[in-house]
């Protein structure tokens, strides 16, 4: 990308700019935007990209090469794929970019990942939107009022928290070092979620309904039992057989499994070992809980 015909005059104070033209630095760009935080680029390894980004973003957004991005801005926002960020972090180390203020919204890592910007005097942090954004129109929907995780300090930090207030999001706070540990859980919360919804409307599938069907048919109760899990405790909203000690059912459930990929089988498993462990806490008998956990192990 040719930085001649993209070069914008550089204003530290105030102008920001995106590293990365996916769902995350379209959404959270737009919403700086609209919200006081001007964004005056929007950098990607394709101009394409960057051109539809930065028309995403708003109007005065000029679409740029990652390089351009330290002699156009000093607050920069990183929402690139996991990956990467250390590789971008390299690229805007190379191209020049001291005493900036950077974040990235990676939930997998701490400051490290931009250790080269650090070393050039960058204050550097993590602003991690705990949302699912499958899109950028969902994120500018989603993002405002989330909840955020901050890693970090300095100014760096300071910025990611006039984002959150901008956002009027909440800041959840976590041990230090524990960012990964924080992040699976973010994952068996919303990506595993959709895993088990697309498990269950295959296994459906296997009992004659088809996709449609099973996904409007299956709809109350996912959102049922989400509501009830997290309303309360999810110890109080656990019912079904296991729950309820049914060991002839479970196993009834394992032949009826029988007609699915084994990795669906294997994932009734090993949520189900979780949800003795669950039925447990309820008061399930344990020589109970023991028979249906040895079923569950049992491979055939
Ligand atoms: N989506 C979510 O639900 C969500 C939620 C919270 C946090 N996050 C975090 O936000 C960040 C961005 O996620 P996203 O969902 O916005 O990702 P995305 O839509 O897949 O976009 C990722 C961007 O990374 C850029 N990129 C630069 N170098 C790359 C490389 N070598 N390989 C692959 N991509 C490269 C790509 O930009 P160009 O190809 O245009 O250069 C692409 O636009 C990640 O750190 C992610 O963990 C995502």
């Amino acid at each position: 990308m040719a930085s001649n015909s993209t070069q914008c005059s550089k204003n530290p104070s105030r102008e920001v700019g995106i590293a990365g033209a996916g769902r995350v630095g379209r959404s959270l760009g737009k919403l700086l935007n609209e919200r006081g935080q001007k964004v005056v680029a929007v950098a990607s390894r394709n101009r394409a990209r960057a051109e539809a980004a930065a028309a995403f973003i708003g109007r005065e957004v000029q679409a740029v090469a990652y390089t351009d991005l330290p002699s156009t801005v000093d607050k920069i926002l990183i929402a690139v794929s996991d990956d990467s960020i250390g590789r971008i972090a390299n690229t805007l180390a190379e191209a020049g970019l001291t005493e900036g203020t950077v974040l990235h919204t990676s939930g997998i890592y701490g400051t490290d990942v931009l250790a080269p910007l650090i070393a050039q005097g960058n204050s550097c942090a993590g602003l991690h939107p705990l949302q699912t954004i499958a899109t950028p129109q969902q994120g500018v929907q989603k993002l405002p009022s989330a909840t955020f995780t901050i890693v970090g300090s300095g100014r760096a930090a300071e910025w990611a928290e006039k984002i959150v207030n901008l956002l009027h999001g909440k800041i959840l706070r976590i041990a230090p070092g524990r960012k990964s540990t924080y992040h699976a859980a973010a994952v068996i919360a919303s990506n595993y979620i959709v895993s088990l919804i697309d498990a269950a409307v295959l296994v459906m599938g296997a009992a004659g309904v088809d996709p449609k069907a099973a996904r409007r048919a299956l709809a109350p109760l996912v959102q049922a039992s989400v509501q009830n899990a997290l309303a309360e405790r999810p110890v109080k909203a656990l019912t079904g057989p296991i729950q309820r000690g049914d060991i002839q059912t479970l196993a009834l459930h394992l032949q009826g499994l029988a007609l699915v990929p084994a990795s669906i089988q294997q994932l009734y498993r090993a949520v189900g070992i979780q949800t003795v462990q669950l039925a447990r806490k309820q008061g399930l008998d344990s020589a109970v809980a023991r028979q249906l956990e040895h079923l569950l192990r049992r491979s055939k």
